[in-house]
């Protein structure tokens, strides 16, 4: 695998002096090409800065952004899409469900002819084959949030980028959309970075979760899912591994340590006793010459 994705020491700090707020604290980490990744952290924290670093809609204040080797300096790169939260706000009301996915192409060197391609394939990727001619208002949230998908996917994203996709829909069209996203993921081979606090989305969605803590944030920890590829919403729910690992990454977000570091600081602690323990030995034995 190569790597899609590459934060290093990223730091983000809003306004200056005396009112600055540190949003993003020295976070690295990499994503891998074809990897489906969830960020979780609680409110405030600085997801939603972090994912914008990442577009390059925001400069850093520092740190270094790079998508498949090249810096991300100034703008959104090409081969990057971002699907935000807020699908009535993201769309243009003016124009054509099918205008509206092929709007973003428009910057392209790409054909008319193309461009309608691309446009009416994404909408049938999201199942919205028959819905190209409609307007946004005309469509349910669901609906509409499929359509902001489809706009993503029609650039071809090297990095697709989430900032809680599914937060502003009904449970139901919620699953039915991260189910979307899987399926997505699994047929194109994308990459995907997905921002959400939802728990348990961040597990049933990914390959693997990071966790971040309260702002500024820093990681926390980085658990990997192993869950099977073809996931079920109700079966995969109820499966010992998704309860335990939602278990793990609820635990981490109120503020409990990493298993591993727990384990390591308890491996640590223990050998700190024996050391102290073959100390006070080695004095007693000591004394003991020191006295006979
Ligand atoms: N443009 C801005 N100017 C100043 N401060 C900002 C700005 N945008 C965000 N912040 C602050 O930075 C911190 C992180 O905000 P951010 O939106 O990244 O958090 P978040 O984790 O996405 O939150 P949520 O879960 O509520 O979406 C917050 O304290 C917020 O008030
Ligand atoms: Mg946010």
């Amino acid at each position: 695998m190569s790597t899609m994705l590459e934060v290093s020491g990223l730091n983000h700090r809003y306004g200056a002096g005396e009112k600055a707020h540190v949003a993003v604290n020295d976070l690295s980490f990499t994503v891998e090409a074809g990897q489906l990744a969830s960020i979780v952290g609680p409110s405030g924290c600085g997801k939603s800065t972090l994912l914008r670093c990442i577009a390059g809609l925001i400069k850093p204040t520092s740190g270094r952004v790079s998508l498949h080797g090249e810096a991300i300096s100034s703008g959104v790169p090409d081969d990057l899409a971002v699907v935000f939260q807020d699908y009535s706000r993201s769309l243009f009301p003016w124009l054509s469900v099918e205008k509206n996915v092929e709007f973003p192409l428009r910057w392209r060197n790409l054909s008319r002819s193309e461009r309608r391609t691309r446009a009416r394939d994404s909408l049938e990727s999201v199942g919205l084959s028959g819905v190209g001619s409609k307007f946004p208002w005309q469509l349910s949230g669901g609906m509409q949030q499929r359509v902001s998908i489809a706009r993503a996917l029609a650039s071809r994203p090297a990095l697709l980028l989430m900032d809680e996709p599914f937060a502003s829909v009904d449970a139901q069209t919620r699953f039915e959309l991260e189910d979307l996203t899987r399926r997505v993921q699994r047929e194109n081979g994308s990459t995907i970075l997905v921002v959400t606090h939802d728990i348990d989305e961040s597990v049933y969605l990914s390959d693997r979760v990071l966790v971040l803590s309260k702002s500024p944030a820093t990681i926390v920890a980085d658990l990997p899912v192993g869950l099977p590829a073809e996931r079920d919403q109700i079966t995969t729910r109820e499966s010992a591994e998704f309860v335990t690992l939602r278990g793990e990454v609820a635990r981490l977000l109120h503020g409990g340590a990493p298993e591993a570091v727990t384990a390591a600081s308890d491996a640590a602690e223990y050998e700190l006793a024996q050391q102290e323990a073959a100390a006070d030995a080695a004095e007693a034995s000591t004394e003991a010459r020191a006295k006979s």
